[in-house]
């Protein structure tokens, strides 16, 4: 605690940023943003390249052991996600015993993927290869999960884990029983892709203070779950879409957005706490969503959202504000047919590996986290005993 800082104060008197804004919680090499310029890397690597050139898999690796992976690394990594799909039966008694209809699927995904730890007997094992094998086994068993959740709530039995296709396309192949087309299943291994990390976001923060107090592996992916279902981080997703319902029509997106604006109501999918500028993912997002609007026939959702973006931009862009990465992902995953409520689970999905590369950097070189809050209540009170309040 650096000297001057009173640690009893007044409200007002002592400054902070809001929201921990800019404050920095430790070295990371795993990913960089540039708020300003609409920038973001893995391990160096700009996301455009890799959206273009690699694979959800490879990311996980890439992040996770901070290298891009020789043909025959990647071939082992893959071995080992493909051989930990398949989930107790526990987890899908579990999911199967939730109550369907109300029952919100990333609370599902949280109960869920606590039970996994009760099946790794070495869950509690607190070394690195136990971490890195659970953290594996996580990435790998979150899509059957996900499947699992979503096809209780429509009354389906679940559809289990090929063996035979990446994990984007069986994640798909899990979720409606049938293959998907090629662009479905390259579009789903993007989004998984774009989301695998994104600095010290709140969810990543959560699951780093979970884990510096040497909470297993399980225990501090439930609590990047737990932050990631607000609205205000991976819940806005499906809040798009449910906008997007609410406009209704391309002709009324204009009037619709400008009336919001003008109550100063918050637009899910857009502003960022560190882009100032254009999120690149959504920028890459916007392109797919031209390709699966047009093979869905869905060109409506787009159009809608391409005016709701230029009116957003006219209007708020002076202060920073674009569209994130849930503004177009919202509306590619409701075109390939995939039900709002499980937009925010499959950003989880996406979102592991991030998760467990941070929790796996932090054990590395951990220091339990332990900040501060000024205390402004009062001072030098005595107990009343409860006759006399
Ligand atoms: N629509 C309209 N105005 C906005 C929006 C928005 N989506 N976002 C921010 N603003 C305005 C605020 O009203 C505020 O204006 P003011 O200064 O006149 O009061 C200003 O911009 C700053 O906004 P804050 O909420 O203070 O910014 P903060 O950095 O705390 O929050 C956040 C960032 C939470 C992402 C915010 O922009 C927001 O709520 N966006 C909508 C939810 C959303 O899309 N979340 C997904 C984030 S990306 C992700 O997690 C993948």
């Amino acid at each position: 605690m650096s000297a001057g800082i009173k640690l009893v104060a007044k409200p007002g008197e002592v400054e902070f940023p809001k929201g921990m804004e800019g404050m920095i919680s430790r070295e990371s090499t795993k990913s960089f943003v540039n708020g300003a310029e609409g920038f973001l890397c893995y391990n160096g690597i700009p996301i455009q390249q890799l959206a273009e050139n690699s694979t959800f898999e490879e990311v996980c690796y890439l992040l996770m052991y901070d290298a891009l992976p020789k043909e025959t690394e990647l071939a082992a990594f893959n071995q080992r996600l493909l051989q930990y799909r398949e989930i107790p039966d526990f987890t899908y008694e579990t999911i199967y015993g939730m109550p369907a209809y109300t029952t919100h699927p990333m609370a599902a995904l949280r109960t869920a993927v606590s039970t996994l730890s009760l099946f790794d007997e070495s869950s509690e094992e607190d070394t690195p290869s136990a971490l890195e094998r659970a953290g594996i086994n996580l990435i790998a068993k979150l899509p059957t999960i996900v499947a699992a959740v979503a096809r209780s709530r429509q009354g389906l039995e679940p559809v289990h884990p090929r063996a035979d296709m990446p994990l984007a396309t069986n994640f798909l192949y899990m979720y409606t029983g049938e293959e998907p087309s090629p662009l479905y299943a390259k579009v789903m291994d993007i989004i998984l892709l774009l989301h695998a990390d994104h600095g010290c976001n709140a969810s990543t923060f959560t699951a780093i203070a979970a884990t510096s107090s040497l909470s297993d592996m399980y225990s501090s992916v439930v609590a990047g779950i737990c932050s990631l279902k607000g609205p205000l981080h991976g819940g806005a997703n499906e809040r798009v879409m449910r906008m997007l319902n609410e406009i209704g029509t391309v002709d009324n997106a204009e009037p619709y957005i400008l009336n919001a604006i003008a109550r100063k109501k918050k637009i899910m999918g857009f502003g960022h706490r560190v882009y100032k500028a254009y999120d690149p993912r959504a920028a890459i997002l916007h392109g797919y969503a031209k390709d699966v609007t047009r093979q869905a026939g869905t060109e409506k959702w787009l159009q809608m959202a391409e005016i709701i973006e230029r009116v957003m931009i006219d209007k708020l862009g002076k202060k920073g504000i674009y569209p994130n990465v849930d503004f177009f992902s919202g509306t590619v995953m409701a075109s390939m047919g995939i039900d709002p409520s499980l937009f925010t689970p499959i950003f989880a999905m996406g979102r592991v590996p991030g998760w467990v590369s941070h929790i796996l950097e932090q054990r590395a070189d951990n220091r339990i986290y332990r900040p501060r809050f000024i205390y402004t209540g009062p001072m030098d009170v005595d107990y009343v005993p409860m006759d006399e309040r």
